[in-house]
């Protein structure tokens, strides 16, 4: 997988090369490759950003210097016209199939552009996993008051996958830690990225029985006075899986309410249902 990541703050992104994302590089699973929107400006100030139309507090990143970066990761020719002003390149000028196609077949691959946004959908663990199986990431960090609403539906219109997210309901100043959010969930789910795989199916929000995870324990099974339960050193593997089913519905019907909603009942036996 290819992702390339474009942010006023490259740098942020140079832990990208630490823990097991950098392992991952290191074994040719994944590149990421962070670029400076700045070095897509001409003005000498290089500037992104402009007063909001409309009026209002804050800043607002420009669609042309956007699109002159975004249209080079993609290895799509310039639509032409949006940089001098407001006039449509017309069908003659730009092909409406060519740019999609050379982004299908460029460089990377198969392109998913993806857009942090506090006022988008919650990204979640479905879409890491379909995010899991691209081929090019592209994300664009946003920042200030965002960016301008016609980029990602320009894309949209050149019929490139699209995907605007909220990692969570908080605003942050930026979308550089909301991609390092979706990067570190997507990459994780690559095949061979995680030394043991079965880590991944028992773990939270995934698999058929999507619950919070039961707890965990090490040894000493005795810390400060403090047991283990009983049945984990027991040896008996149906009560340890029973007992660590009971507790992650426990757990999430306690914790989580909305994802108990949304669990298929008939993961649900006799036992369950008599709580
Ligand atoms: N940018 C600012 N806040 C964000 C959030 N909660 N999710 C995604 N992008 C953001």
């Amino acid at each position: 997988m290819k992702i390339d990541i474009v942010s006023v703050f490259p740098e942020y992104f140079e832990v990208a090369g630490l823990s097991l994302l950098g392992k991952a590089q290191d074994k040719g699973l994944v590149t990421v490759k962070a670029h400076n929107l700045r070095d897509w400006t001409h003005d000498v100030h290089h500037s992104v950003d402009d007063t909001p139309v409309g009026g209002g507090a804050g800043m607002v990143m420009k669609p042309q210097v956007w699109a002159e970066c975004l249209d080079d990761l993609l290895g799509l020719d310039a639509a032409g016209a949006e940089e001098t002003g407001d006039a449509q390149a017309t069908p003659t000028e730009r092909s409406e199939d060519a740019p999609v196609q050379q982004a299908r077949d460029g460089r990377g691959g198969r392109p998913v552009l993806i857009f942090p946004n506090p006022s988008a959908p919650l990204f979640k663990q479905a879409d890491a996993a379909e995010l899991s199986q691209a081929d090019h990431l592209i994300f664009g960090c946003g920042r200030y008051e965002g960016y301008d609403a016609r980029i990602p539906d320009y894309y949209r219109g050149q019929g490139l996958d699209v995907r605007e997210y909220s990692i969570g309901d908080y605003v942050l100043n930026g979308g550089e830690v909301a991609v390092s959010v979706m990067m570190e969930a997507i990459a994780r789910l690559l095949p061979g990225f995680m030394g043991n795989p079965a880590s991944i199916e028992e773990e939270s929000y995934t698999g058929a029985k999507p619950l919070l995870e039961y707890r965990q324990y090490t040894r000493p099974t005795n810390w400060r006075g403090m047991e283990v339960p009983q049945v984990l050193i027991s040896g008996d593997h149906a009560k340890v899986d029973r007992f660590r089913w009971d507790e992650a519905l426990e757990r999430t019907s306690r914790i989580r309410p909305d994802l108990i909603e949304r669990l298929d009942c008939s993961q649900l036996d006799k036992h369950d249902l008599a709580k």
